[in-house]
């Protein structure tokens, strides 16, 4: 396909289907069981519809803003994603380098196929880690300590990933990495590798090592053993989000992991009203699943979300064309935004809120 005909994110989709291995492809297209919420994430964001405003005297659009107090210069981030190398050889380096070329926030997951040390060092700022809790403190707290001296400038603690939720899909192609990938993050501590078992080795993975009796007393253990703010991600609710909050947290991301957890949750664009409502002024709220369009960032952002996270797009963009790849997606987002911004007559994302979706 040349570059021409890729015009969109599901341009990109395609294009990453028809070149990825089959149990490549499934990891990272599909979702928990029915994948319900999976579609619905996306689904949800087509319903909605936007009552724009005409004759608003709408001259050249402002998309920059700030998420705690960093400067980006559109309000789409990238998601953590595990195992970046399995999209292109340069893996979460290349994402690194395409929030860079962009200008805005890169979150690098524990499970990267490259380790901290490599990419943290070169990201630009904003750059996160994402932290899974192992059952073993030391362990978690290590990531932790690393993150920091890494050079991660806040830590993005994954909450609705007690236990992995069941993809069939891996069941099926006993999902594994390759003998040459590894949980960089984890070799110097012993856990950089799965298990060898029939069905998913990360599911196994994740049943001897994630701490599933999660609780807030962890994320008040987690705020006290770092100076870095920490976020939550993982929320659908409004009382869990203030109770974040309440603990600590100086933002929660409203994800259900895009659909690969609990199946059947609600489709974040369900989700973000309530979360918005409870939570107020007591912290900052990012949404992230099934975002494809950059009218569905304007309507993340009529819902009370200040920035949203772009997950498999970037994967798709990864695979199609590397660090560039990844760019061009970003660029095609921001494109849309500007021009649905536009058409809805918003100048800046200050303009933009829930009178829109509702006349
Ligand atoms: C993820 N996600 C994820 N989240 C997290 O906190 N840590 C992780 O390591 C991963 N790994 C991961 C791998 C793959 C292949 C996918 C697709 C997703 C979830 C991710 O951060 C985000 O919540 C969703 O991907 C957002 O939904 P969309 O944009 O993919 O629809
Ligand atoms: C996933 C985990 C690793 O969704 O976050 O595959």
């Amino acid at each position: 396909m040349n570059s021409e005909s890729l015009l969109n994110i599901d341009d990109y989709h395609r294009a990453a289907r028809a070149r990825l291995p089959k149990d490549v492809l499934d990891y990272y297209e599909g979702g928990a069981l029915d994948e319900i919420t999976l579609r619905e994430n996306t689904a949800g964001w087509e319903r909605l519809k936007l009552y724009y405003h005409v004759l608003a005297g709408v001259g050249t659009r402002d998309l920059s803003t700030t998420i705690l107090g960093q400067s980006i210069s559109l309000p789409i981030g990238i998601a953590p994603m595990a195992f970046q190398k399995l999209a292109c050889a340069a893996g979460e380096i290349a994402t690194a380098n395409a929030a860079k070329s962009v200008g805005t926030l890169f979150i690098l997951s524990s499970f990267s196929n490259t380790a901290m040390e490599s990419v943290l060092p070169q990201a630009a700022s904003p750059r996160w880690f994402q932290l899974y809790v192992y059952k073993d403190r030391a362990i978690t707290e290590e990531l932790v300590h690393r993150a920091e001296a890494a050079g991660a400038e806040a830590i993005v603690v994954t909450a609705d990933a007690p236990g992995l939720g069941t993809r069939e899909r891996d069941m099926r192609n006993s999902f594994r990495l390759p003998d040459d990938l590894a949980l960089e993050n984890l070799v110097p501590l012993g856990k950089g590798n799965f298990p060898k078992v029939t069905g998913s080795a990360l599911a196994a993975y994740v049943r001897e090592n994630f701490k599933s009796d999660l609780k807030f007393e962890d994320l008040d253990w987690l705020c006290g053993c770092t100076r870095l703010p920490i976020i939550v991600k993982g929320v659908c609710r409004g009382d869990d989000a203030r109770r974040a909050a309440e603990h600590g947290a100086k933002a929660v991301v409203v994800s259900n992991h895009g659909g690969r957890q609990l199946d059947t949750a609600p489709a974040t664009c369900e989700a973000l009203s309530a979360v918005a409502a409870a939570v107020g002024d007591l912290c900052e709220i990012y949404v992230d699943g099934g975002i494809r369009r950059g009218s569905d960032v304007l309507k993340a952002i009529a819902l009370g979300a200040r920035a949203v996270l772009l997950g498999r797009p970037i994967l798709w963009g990864l695979c199609v064309g590397g660090a560039q790849g990844a760019t061009d997606v970003l660029e095609i987002l921001r494109r849309e935004l500007d021009e649905a911004m536009l058409l809805c007559g918003c100048t800046e994302l200050g303009d933009i809120n829930r009178s829109l979706l509702a006349p």
